[in-house]
């Protein structure tokens, strides 16, 4: 019996993709989602700890879920807080942006329906359409002629679902066009918006004032915002049908307090430091003019480098590491066979001399 799954494993060790956990080293982070550093920011830090000191309470367990008894005063507040920030008519909270995406295309789309979603989408979406009943269709990655045709053909209710910044590849949606197809055709248009948020202020949808075209926004929180947890953005009608019918939502422990504090508390810190993104808009530009060439959008802080030989990528990553720096090799079948990538993720608290060594060498290193 366990031959199969041995098997599995030595395909991945053949193939150099046998994925392992190992601890953070402390070498210098051009692999975190972190962009804006609040996960290891000492002033966030103090005021979350003089929060805790004022009420230890808060550091105590949901003791369940929120529609039995791990429904607190706390969330509640944070959500409403949401709703008037990101001026949506409801907010709902989740665990975390997996159990967000999971609870919405698992529960919303019925046996007739249609979901089309980018061929680049998160897992968490995949996932949550195999949970669903309905069918589901790709388009190609932010190819508008190759959706409008699916547009066409769908039938049901129809939800089309794409990242405004992409996780793997570091590029943007097209999302005001997505939009006015969406519209078009009368479908319902999801944006996850987890790697947006936090560096383009609220998000995409925010900055584009795309409220009203979308259906639904998921924003997380363990990212940019250094935290953990994640919020949909939509209806209040929507808000109601997930809480009564998305098993991810209903039969999982509320998360405690203090996570619902930490994002509202986040949300003043980043409203009162907007040079933590501007430091990264910094080093952004400062890695782009040294012209590595990734596949990534120029104000990304995902910047991606197609190395499709994996003993050729995992040696990158490793001579990068003995360098000290640390950046994430994505193999098959996180991204397509042939497509495997070195991905850099960039932060207000990258030096230049780190991002300078960085990209000197990946170019000795590849011939560039
Ligand atoms: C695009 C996207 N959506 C959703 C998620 C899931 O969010 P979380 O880590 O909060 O579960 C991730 C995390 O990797 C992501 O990159």
């Amino acid at each position: 019996m366990y031959s199969t799954w041995d098997k599995l494993l030595l395909q991945r060790k053949e193939s150099a993709s046998l994925r392992k956990l190992s601890i953070n080293a402390s070498e210098t982070d051009f692999l975190s989602n972190d962009y804006l550093g609040m996960a290891r920011n000492k002033v966030f830090h103090k005021k979350m700890l003089e929060t805790i000191q004022s009420d230890p309470t808060i550091l105590a367990g949901s003791t369940g879920s929120r529609l039995i008894s791990g429904q607190s005063a706390e969330v509640h507040e944070t959500e409403s807080i949401l709703e008037q920030k990101h001026r949506t008519e409801s907010a709902l909270l989740f665990a975390s942006g997996y159990a967000a995406n999971l609870t919405l295309f698992s529960c919303l789309p019925q046996r007739q329906d249609t979901i089309i979603v980018d061929e680049y989408i998160h897992r968490s979406v995949h996932d949550g359409c195999v949970m669903s009943k309905a069918i589901k269709w790709k388009f190609r990655h932010n190819n508008l002629e190759d959706l409008e045709a699916k547009l066409k053909r769908a039938r049901g209710l129809c939800f089309v679902a794409v990242e405004s910044l992409y996780s793997m590849e570091g590029d943007f949606a097209p999302l005001t066009e997505i939009a006015k197809l969406t519209d078009k055709y009368g479908a319902s248009l999801i944006v996850d918006e987890a790697h947006a948020f936090g560096v383009f202020g609220y998000g995409l949808v925010h900055q584009l004032g795309l409220q009203n075209s979308v259906f639904a926004t998921l924003i997380t929180y363990g990212k940019a915002m250094g935290s953990h947890g994640a919020a949909l953005l939509c209806s209040k009608l929507i808000k109601t049908y997930l809480i009564n019918f998305g098993s991810p939502f209903i039969y999982s422990t509320a998360l405690p307090d203090l996570i619902w504090r930490q994002i509202r508390m986040g949300y003043e810190f980043l409203d009162n430091h907007p040079a933590l993104a501007s430091n990264l808009r910094h080093n952004i530009r400062l890695f782009r003019t040294q012209q590595v060439p990734t596949i990534s959008g120029t104000d990304s802080p995902i910047q991606s480098l197609i190395v499709p030989d994996n003993k050729q990528l995992l040696n990158l990553k490793n001579s990068l590491s003995e360098k000290g720096l640390q950046t994430y090799a994505v193999f098959s079948p996180t991204v397509k066979l042939g497509t495997e990538r070195l991905r850099i993720c960039l932060h207000t608290f990258n030096q230049k001399n780190d991002i300078l060594l960085l990209t000197q060498s990946i170019k000795s290193s590849l011939d560039l």
